[in-house]
């Protein structure tokens, strides 16, 4: 059965990177009747939008997806078009697993851990007032009159919504994905200790979930403590389930312990859509000279082919992304410098697909 499947190539090196990940899952075989549609900067011109509706449209129409990155402008243009994906379909759970490749540089070998990050709620809701804003003295006066301590004139505001609901779902997936994947713990993440009203929800839920699931062990970090112990012992960590905000930090945290963000994978799962796409951003320093490592990307595919039911395949297409790793032969220039220290002797972005094409066979 042929799987229908939207590619938005997205802007820099997502052309690049997503034509090396195309062509590898074709030669492990799975059917994909792929849709390609633009969206990014690349179109805004064309439609005044970078995310035209007839984009939106056929990701609903296939409900998977996999992306290259798209550019987002600072402080002016338009928003961003990822955090426009994950509010429309209502992307809850980003799902990046850290797993140490060979030749990825790291410090640290055999670190297999899975970062499940809340993608709709916390202050990454994007609920702010400007400093004077009749908003902020409509807050100043509901702090005051609740007798709690005023904030400073001329504040700018955040505002933080963490739900009963929003976390449930959250702490559910991340236990329904142990259990999936055979792991053996979750770690919430949390700053319940100061912020004993959001974090203290989410924390709260997450121990009644945790009852529900005695087969899988459980734990609570504070998100400081976490860092440092991700950084001192990433290897007692199974999967970590956060709120938006940590969950975004940590996760580059994650990559950074397996080599950076050309190796790390994700996916943005809701229940009427899954979106699939590396960790990294669009690398304009780099883009359109095709010396970009295509392997974040190739392996959020893998992630990809697992949601679709096509798990054999994602192990033949990991298992030849790690071949061609270890060899360390034909790799890209980035994992060239971690193994040698010098970009000398390092392929392309297609020149590696065709090893791992190779590997497969
Ligand atoms: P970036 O991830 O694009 O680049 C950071 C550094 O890592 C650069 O030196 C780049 O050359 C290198 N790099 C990234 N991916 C690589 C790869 N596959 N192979 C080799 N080197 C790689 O981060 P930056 O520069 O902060 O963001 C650039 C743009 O990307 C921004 O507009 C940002 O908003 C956007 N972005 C988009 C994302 C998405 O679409 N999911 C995610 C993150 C950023």
């Amino acid at each position: 059965m042929s799987h229908q499947v939207v590619l938005i190539p997205g802007d820099g090196i997502g052309p690049e990177i997503t034509e090396a990940m195309r062509r590898v899952v074709e030669a492990a075989g799975v059917d994909i009747a792929w849709d390609v549609q633009q969206a990014g900067s690349c179109v805004m011109e064309e439609f005044g939008t970078p995310l035209p509706e007839h984009v939106l449209a056929a990701v609903e129409r296939a409900g998977v997806a996999i992306k290259g990155p798209i550019t987002t402008p600072v402080g002016t243009g338009f928003r961003s078009v990822n955090v426009a994906l994950r509010r429309h379909f209502d992307l809850y759970a980003c799902v990046r697993p850290c797993l140490s490749q060979p030749g990825d540089g790291s410090r640290y070998r055999d670190i297999d851990l899975v970062i499940v990050r809340e993608n709709t709620e916390d202050l990454y809701a994007g609920i702010e007032f400007a400093p004077g804003a009749p908003e902020v003295a409509e807050l100043a006066g509901l702090v005051e009159r609740s007798g709690q301590e005023p904030f400073r004139e001329g504040s700018a505001i955040s505002v933080k919504p963490v739900s009963e609901a929003g976390s449930r779902r959250i702490v559910e997936y991340a236990f329904e994905y142990a259990r999936r994947c055979g792991r053996k713990k979750v770690t919430a993440v949390h700053k319940a200790n100061i912020m004993k009203e959001t974090d203290g929800l989410f924390l709260r839920t997450a121990r009644a979930v945790a009852a529900e699931y005695p087969d899988i062990a459980f734990d609570d970090k504070i998100v400081d403590a976490c860092c440092m112990g991700l950084v001192q012992d990433p290897h007692q960590f199974d999967v970590l389930v956060l709120p938006n905000l940590y969950g975004d930090i940590v996760s580059d945290l994650g990559a950074g312990l397996v080599g950076g963000l050309g190796m790390a994978p994700g996916a943005n799962i809701g229940a009427r859509a899954a979106i699939f796409e590396a960790t990294h951003g669009s690398a304009p320093d780099i883009a359109g000279r095709g010396i970009a490592n295509p392997t974040a990307e190739i392996l959020s595919a893998a992630m990809m082919l697992d949601h679709l039911g096509e798990g054999a395949a994602a192990e033949r297409v990991r298992a030849a992304v790690r071949e061609v790793l270890a060899a360390g032969e034909q790799v890209t220039g980035d994992v060239r410098r971690a193994l040698t220290g010098s970009a000398e002797g390092a392929v392309g972005t297609q020149a590696f697909a065709d090893a791992v094409i190779a590997a497969l066979r």
